[in-house]
Parts: structure tokens; sequence; C-alpha cells
């Protein structure tokens, strides 16, 4: 059989494949409702489809059937309700439910760093492909979203193969999600491209009617999706790749940063600069603190567990590097800190007791409540774990920060955070940050010192209102 590798969705000459439930469009269920599944069960309920949430957890899908998104995704909380009210989602902790509703089951469970080194966990995609194939009683096609290690599909489709009667013809396919948070929503209704792995004409007719709504909606809107039909093998490592590249660029960055900081030059200007290049372009060239989240360093580090694994170790060693760049930012902000508050440093780093510090930002990124792997919120505890008494806060973040790093203490404000702090650092850019008023806040200080680990304040601004600040890879600022 081949499969229609070319083949462009958008232009409609697809045949449309029954749905084997009988209805007209295809019933989908996301198994898996944290930060990926949620959302795309959300946004593919406001497309129009019929569709069902999963989750063991029975306390979040009790909030979410409640109208409640467990996690910050602006915009989301209304597309929820609006469709919980619509009846065309509905959350369930039941397989055989969703078994006996879906047409297409989308696995958006977690693959978190295992504990005993850098490979993925995959503990949970086997849990729910197995338990929901050992409910499965008619044909139905299984699509892994998760970020997964290469071969995994394959896997998969042999738990199906081992779970499900063969007669009923159930099938498999891998649909990498490309998300960010914080334009979560967007990025699934107007994704920048969908990649599928399929396998047969079966399974990448479902996928089509499946996604039909994103491409009519992008009609509507007189735009395109471009689409990449692929193998297995690819589908996976299109995601792992991505993110790769992504994390490539940002300790490019922040390896110029280290040079400029020796050299004295400004690598805000060196990124501009070397941006206005179209072959480089200006995104995710923000040198700072570094990347953190839930998805870059776990997904750099599986990547090379697996390409090791396979025999191609040395193609991704300088992942090793990317990571270790990474790393040295945070290392970075606690060596500037002990140097602007005059603290000598040991062999096990600087001294910071009796020192008040205000760390503004926990999550890894601005307008997100994730604080996995998060740049700030390791500094905040590496700074308290030197002596400082440390004050953190973060608009949305709080809540999480606390549960992760409990020893820490947290501000209800930044006002609250800052007053009597002797050095701010600003970790996360959010808007309230990045908008705050030097003159206002030098006032709630007891010293005026600064560090911006994001390059987001107005560095000359903050300099004329007598702040000594510190940017990452840049020269003070000539006041
Ligand atoms: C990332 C990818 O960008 C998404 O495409 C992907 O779908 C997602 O992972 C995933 O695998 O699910 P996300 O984790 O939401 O998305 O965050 P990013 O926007 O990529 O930011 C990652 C980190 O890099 C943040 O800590 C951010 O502050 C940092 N960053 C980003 C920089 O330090 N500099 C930059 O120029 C850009």
């Amino acid at each position: 059989m081949t499969i229609p590798y070319s083949m462009n969705w958008s232009t409609g000459a697809f045949p449309l494949v029954r749905p084997p439930s009988g209805v007209a469009r295809p019933r989908l269920a996301f198994l898996g409702t944290g930060y990926l599944g949620a959302t795309y069960a959300i946004c593919f309920a406001e497309l129009g489809y019929e569709v069902l949430g999963f989750d063991i957890d029975e306390a979040k899908i009790a909030k979410l059937a409640a109208g409640q998104v467990p996690f910050h995704e602006p915009g989301l909380d209304e597309l929820l309700r609006g469709n919980l009210a619509s009846g065309r989602l509905r959350f369930t902790t039941s397989y055989a439910e969703v078994a006996d509703f879906a047409d297409v089951h989308f696995i958006c469970v977690g693959t978190p760093q295992r504990a005993d080194g850098m490979g993925a966990d995959l503990s949970y995609v086997e849990a729910s492909v197995t338990n929901l194939a050992r409910h499965l009683r008619r044909r139905a096609l299984i699509v892994g979203k998760s970020t997964v290690p290469v071969g995994t599909a394959q896997w998969v489709e042999q738990l199906v193969a081992k779970h499900t009667d063969p007669a009923l013809q159930v099938e498999v396919a891998w649909s990498p999600e490309f998300l960010q948070e914080g334009f979560a929503v967007e990025d699934v209704l107007r994704p920048n491209r969908i990649v599928v792995g399929v396998k047969s004409d079966w399974a990448n007719g479902m996928l089509y009617a499946a996604h039909k709504g994103v491409f009519d909606l992008a009609a509507t809107e007189d735009r395109e999706v471009p689409l990449v039909v692929t193998d297995f093998a690819t589908a996976e490592l299109v995601k792992v790749a991505a993110n790769a590249f992504l994390a490539t660029k940002i300790s490019f960055i922040n390896a110029m940063a280290e040079v400029c900081e020796v050299a004295g030059g400004d690598v805000t200007q060196l990124a501009k600069a070397i941006g206005y290049d179209p072959r480089i372009g200006n995104r995710f060239l923000q040198a700072g603190v570094g990347f953190g989240g839930g998805c870059l360093p776990k997904d750099i580090r599986a990547f090379q567990a697996r390409a090791q694994e396979l025999g191609a170790g040395e193609a991704l060693r300088f992942l090793h590097e990317v990571d270790l760049v990474n790393l040295r930012r945070r290392s970075r902000v606690v060596q500037l800190a002990a140097d602007l508050l005059g603290r000598p440093s040991g062999p096990a780093g600087p001294d910071l007791g009796g020192t008040r510090i205000a760390v503004l930002g926990a999550a890894f990124k601005p307008n997100s409540d994730d604080v996995r792997d998060s740049p700030s919120l390791a500094v905040a505890a590496t700074l308290a774990k030197a002596g400082a008494d440390v004050r953190v806060y973060d608009p949305q973040g709080t809540e999480n920060a606390r549960a992760a790093q409990p020893q820490l203490t947290y501000a209800g404000s930044m006002t609250e955070a800052v007053t009597g702090a002797e050095l701010v650092c600003v970790l996360t850019e959010w808007a309230e940050f990045r908008n705050a008023d030097p003159v206002t806040l030098g006032k709630l200080v007891a010293r005026k010192l600064v560090i911006d680990g994001r390059n987001c304040l107005d560095a000359p601004l903050w300099a004329a209102s007598g702040w000594t600040y510190r940017g990452l890879g840049r020269p003070q600022p000539v006041v």
C-alpha cells in the first residue's frame, strides 16, 4: 500500500473516511488532561468536534468538568466553559467510556525524565495504551501526541496488537504537538504545521477527518496549514529535533553572552545584529538565565539517551554542551549576586548569610504558572542555600513554586518581595516586572542593586534612577 506522503489535506481532494462509530465527524478522546491533553480537548471541542477528555486523576477531572482549568493558560478558561455548556466537551475517568465513545484516541500523557537516568519514562504511555486497548470493542485509531523516544510508536503498535482482537483492526499513528505554554490556544487552533506519521490510508484518512476543523478554520481565514505526512520514526524525530534546535539556539546566544561578558560586548546588540539575517532569524535569541520548563531540558536529555542506545550518541554530543551552557547561566546569576553584594566565594560557592534578596519570577517563562525545571526557582533555591533570606514573587506561579520548593519564602506582591531587599533579581520577564518603575521600587529597597536575568529591563532608565544594573552578557549601562 502506498502512502500519499505529499497529499495536501487542505486541497479537499483527500477522501473522507467514515468513522467506525457511525457518526459523520469522528469523535475524539484525549487521554491525559495535563497541559497538552486538556488544551487539545478544549480547542478541538471549540472546532466543533464531540470530545471526551480522560485522566486517571479524579480531582483534575472534577475540576475540568466544573469549568476550571487546573493550570494558567490565557484564554482557555472561557473556551472550557463555553464548550462544556454546548455539550460537545465532557470529561471522564473511565477507560470503558472512552473506548465506547471515540473513533480517534489521542495519547497525551506525560513522558518525564526517568528517575534513574536521562531517558524518558514511558510508563504512562504504556498504562494508557494498554488499558484503552483492553476496552476497545470496535475499530479505532490510537494517535500518540506525547513527546517520545524514536521507536515508541512501533512499540505502541505491539502493545495494541497484544491487547486487542486483531479482527477489530485497531491502528496506530503518531502526530507530535508543538504548542508553547502561554500561546497554546492559538498553537492548537492555528498551528504552523501538522505532522503525522501513518502506516495506512485508513489511518491517514481518519487523521484528516480528525483535523478537518483546523483546515476549515484556516480556509475561512485565508491561511494554509502546512502538512507533512510521513513514517513513524520521522514523525517522532521531528518533535525532538525541533526542541533540540530551539534549545541549541538559546544556548548559542547564551554562549555568546559568556564571551561578551569577558570581551566587553553586548549580547543583546549582537543578537539583534545577527537576527536581521533571515537565515538566522531574531526569535529565540534572548540571552538570559536560560531555558527551563517541562519540555526543552528533559527532551534534549532523552534525545541523547535514545541516540546513544541506537549507536548514534556522537551525533548528539553537542546537546550535552547545550545543556551545560544553559546550566552555567544559573550559576552566573548566583556569582553576580555574590559580586554585587561583596560576598566572597569559596569552593562551595558564595556565602550570602545575612543578605536579603528579592527574586522576581518563579515560572519558567511569563504567562505560565509552570515551575518545572524553572531557572528562576532553581536560582532562588541556590541563593537561599547560600544563606540569603530570599523572597520570591510570581504573578501566577506561587502555588506551584511553593509545592516544589516549600523551604523558600513567598511574597504576595512585587512590593512585598522587594521591600527591604539589598538585591533584586528579575528572573522571569513578566510584564509586571518589565514595566515596573525603578524610581518607585528604589524607595522600597535597602540597596539599589538589580540583576536583570532576562535582559528585559530598560537598563539606562534603571541606571539613571540610581540602580546598579547588571544584565547577562551586557556591559554596565553608561549613566
Ligand atoms: C517548547 C517549544 O517551544 C514548543 O514548540 C514545544 O511544543 C514545547 O516545548 C513542548 O515540547 O511541548 P515551552 O516549553 O512552552 O515550549 O517553552 P518555550 O517558549 O520554548 O521556552 C522554553 C524556555 O526557553 C523558557 O524557559 C524560556 O524563558 C526560554 N527562552 C526562550 C530563552 O531563554 N530565550 C529565548 O530566546 C526563548
